[in-house]
Formats: structure tokens, sequence, C-alpha cells
């Protein structure tokens, strides 16, 4: 489920810088505790400082471990989150979030109702149910330590229970959101980690109803409107998620499996456009997604970005559509243009394509692969005419793709999977041998000219890519039983028909 992707460089500068930007969020998470305090004790807080004093010592020294730990966990554990300032503020931004929204609705409606789930739920779906694990106990633990700490170190053992609910709820949440990829199972989810929650509040209030037997009524009224409460706590979380997740998506540039399907539905803009101006080009995607697919699921690599990559990778030939082969009717632009300007503008679209998802917002690895897709292939067809006219040395450089390469496994997929798709439909007989030649060629000639030398693909990934896209498109090319063809006519007695 998890899909944001980091950038796996470290360096000495970034080191510090994380540092730095770990200290930053510290002071403004303090900042916001003492926000939330004076906002609370306003009036009173000359009076609760000198009451309360050493609790502020410990609440600072708490935060300030508690930030450390998380630092030293993700430097040894997740270093890639620290490369970037933007992963950075997303992890503090949940934290601060969802510290704000515990402090207010404990404050104003009760301890139980809090969102206790939502830290576990967006950074399971925005970075990954590792790091999930990680920031829900340390978003419960924060809570806790607030807790004890506006209540003036107290023992309540309302606080013990509170965070028990935030790391169960929270560590339920994560396991069962594996599998909600519909906004309605996640709906369910919050009502599954309800069901924990709603036990031990009914246990801790049960006490309180065997002290006051006397007055049953109301002490049962209390259980019931603390569970009531427990329940608000857990569908709220995901209410909340639901309604925060498309805005992080945005503001953090996230990819999550609810937007690679929005940017993958044949509604998504550019698809529609694509579809419009350029269908040739729409057709050509749709298959090069359901081979790509293929070749994700063979390597183990992520379907869902395969499926997206491929149909994004050509959209940068909406800038000239009727110029690429599968866009033009019987008529040759072509035919009119000198070969080095031919080969300019069908080498332009891997540049524009990059161009065109980043104009759009769209997630960076779309663009990426839309670069790389060709790597530095050169257009043979526009070189092989240039040759014929011309007596003089002509560099191939001038006759291919700018590159770069493939840099991941998922770019290298699509540039094996987007030439077969056009070359096995310039095979004759689609028959399983002939796709196999013509498959084996494609990947042979991508070593040769060096093709994969900046990914970590290996031969054993390549083999198995080779045999999904033989079987998978001998299921896209499949042989048609030849139907007679017959002209029917009408007749008094009805419609006749005969071999025409
Ligand atoms: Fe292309
Ligand atoms: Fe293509």
């Amino acid at each position: 489920m998890a899909i944001l992707r980091f950038n796996k460089d470290w360096s000495r500068k970034q080191f510090l810088a994380s540092i730095l930007l770990f200290f930053v969020h510290f002071v403004i998470l303090i900042g916001i505790m003492a926000g939330l305090l004076l906002w609370k004790e306003w009036g009173h807080l000359a009076a609760h400082m000198k009451q309360f004093g050493a609790s502020y010592l410990y609440a600072l020294f708490c935060v300030l471990l508690l930030i450390v730990i998380m630092y030293l966990y993700f430097f040894f554990e997740e270093r890639t989150i620290l490369s970037t300032g933007k992963n950075i503020a997303l992890m503090f931004t949940m934290l601060d979030l969802s510290f704000i929204a515990s402090w207010l609705v404990g404050d104003y409606i009760d301890i139980f109702a809090r969102p206790v789930a939502l830290v576990a739920l967006m950074i399971c779906v925005l970075v990954g149910r590792r790091v999930a694990v990680f920031m829900n106990i340390i978003n419960a633990l924060l809570v806790f330590v607030a807790d004890t700490f506006a209540g003036g170190l107290s023992a309540d053992s309302a606080y013990y229970s509170s965070l028990l609910i935030s790391f169960s709820a929270g560590m339920l949440a994560i396991f069962f959101c594996e599998k909600a990829k519909t906004r309605f199972r996640v709906v369910l989810v919050g009502v599954a980690i309800v069901i924990p929650i709603e036990f031990i509040i009914f246990l801790l209030e049960i006490s309180t109803f065997i002290e006051n037997v006397g007055n049953g009524w109301q002490a049962l009224q209390g259980i019931l409107l603390h569970m009531g409460y427990g329940l608000f706590g857990g569908v709220t979380s995901t209410i909340l998620f639901l309604s925060i997740l498309p805005v992080f998506e945005v503001i953090f540039n996230c990819l999550t499996v609810y937007r690679l399907r929005e940017l993958t539905s044949s509604d998504a803009k550019i698809l529609q456009k694509l579809k419009a101006e350029a269908p040739g080009t729409y057709n050509h995607a749709m298959t090069v997604a359901q081979l790509a697919e293929a070749c994700a699921a063979a390597i183990g690599e992520n379907v869902d970005y395969a499926r997206a990559a491929a149909l994004y990778h050509d959209v940068g030939k909406l800038h000239y559509p009727e110029h690429f082969t599968e866009n033009q009717g019987e008529y040759n632009l072509h035919d009119e243009l000198t070969p080095e300007l031919s080969a300019d503008i069908i080498r332009s679209h891997a540049n524009d394509g990059y161009d065109l998802i980043k104009a759009n917002h769209l997630p960076d690895f779309l663009a990426d692969i839309a670069l790389q897709h060709h790597g530095t292939m050169p257009i043979r067809y526009f070189y092989a005419k240039a040759l014929k006219m011309t007596d003089g040395e002509l560099n191939i450089e001038d006759f291919s793709y700018m590159g770069p390469k493939p840099q991941t496994k998922l770019a290298a997929i699509i540039m094996i999977a987007d030439a077969s798709e056009a070359a096995v439909r310039a095979v004759d007989a689609r028959k399983p041998e002939q796709a196999e030649k013509a498959i084996r060629g494609i990947i042979e000639e991508r070593m040769d000219l060096e093709q994969f030398s900046e990914c970590d693909i290996t031969m054993v990934e390549l083999t198995k890519i080779r045999m999904a896209l033989v079987a998978s498109l001998s299921g896209v090319y499949h042989h048609r039983i030849k139907y007679p063809s017959i002209k029917y006519k009408r007749t008094e007695y009805g419609t006749k028909g005969e071999n025409a």
C-alpha cells in the first residue's frame, strides 16, 4: 500500500540538514504544546506554573527524548526518510496535527473520543507500514506525555488506558488498512479498530459502575457515553484520514493507491486528451500497460506503478500526434520533412512527456519514465533514410534519443514492453515462437547498446520479462478463427445467407 518513494542519496550535508530540521520541528512541537497550554490556562498560567513547575521540565525532556529516539530510528533503520526535508516535514506535520486534535478533543469532548488511528493510517498509506508502526508508538507516547503533563503528572488510570487504546488502535489500523483499497473499506477499518477500544473502555468503566451501584442507571449511562466516545474516535480517525489524505498527497506529492487509481482511470485529464487527440497512441499505451503489468508481476515490481507509467509513457506525443505512425491515416507527414527534422520531432516526445507530466504536477516517477523510456536508442528508420540521401558522414547521435537511459527496473520494463508491443504488432504471423524471437531481439539489441547499464536489472529478471511478454502478447494478439465471409439478403421467407 505504501508507495511514496524516497531519494536514496545521502551526504554529510544532508545529515547536518536533517539534524537541523529535527531541531526546528522539535521547537515547533514545543511551541504547539505551549500554545495549547496557554489557551487552556488563559488567565491562570502563573498559578499553573507555580503549582506544576516541575512537570514543565518533565514534558520538555520527554518530548526531546522522543524526538531523539525518532531521529536515531530513522538514521539506523529508515535513513531515506531523513534524506529530504519534505519527508521529515510529512512526519512532523502528522505528529503535530494528531497532537493538536488529541489535546483539543481530550479537553473539549472526551479523552476516549480522540482520532487514535489517524497518524497510523496516514503514515501507513503515504509512507509505509514499517514507518507507520514506529510513528504510531511515538504518537501514542507523545499524547501520553501531554496527558500526564497537563494533568500535573497525576496517575489517572484513564491516561494509561488512553495510551493503550492509541497504541493498539493504531497498530490494528495499520494491519487492516493493507487490504482497504476502497473508501468504504477504510471506514470498515475504523469500525474494526473500535472493538478493542470498546472492550478497554467497558472494563475500565465497569469498576466505576460497581462503585456507584447505588446509582446504577447514571453509572451505566456514563459507561455507554464513554463507549460512544470510543466509537466516535475510531470512526473519526478514518473520516479525517479520508478527508486530509488528498491534501497530503498534493502538498507532499505522495503517491497512494487511491491517487494511482485516479491517475490511471479513463477520466484522468491527460489520458482523456490522449484518447481524443492521439487515439492510436492511447490504444498503444493501453496495450503497453497490460504488458508492463505482467512484466512487473514477473519480477516482483509494483504492478500499479507499472500500469501508470505505461499509460503515461507517450503523452509527449500530444504535441505532434499526427507525426506518429499509430495516429496517421494514409498520408505520412514525414514525406515532406528532412530525416533530421523528422528524427527531432520523434525524439522530442520523451522530453515533451516529461515537461507535460511535470506541468500537471503528476508524480515524478511518471515524468522520469516518460523521459527515459527510449534511453539513448537510435531512431533507425530516419537514420537509414538520411543515409540513403547523403554520401557524407552522419552522426548517429543526431538520430538518437537524448536519454537518460532507464534508471530503474520499472523504466527498463516500460522500455522493453513499449518496443515489444510495436515490434510484435509488425510481425505478420503472431505465433509465440515469432513473438519470442522478436522480444529476444529487442532485449539483446538494448543490451548491446548498453541501455540497462544505469539500472539494477539482472539477467534473470530480463529472462522473466521476456517470458512474461511472450505469454501476454499471445493473449493480446491471439489467433482468431477465420470466419467465412457471408452475404445476407432478405427473401420473402426471411433473411438468407450465402458465401461471399
Ligand atoms: Fe515513446
Ligand atoms: Fe510507446
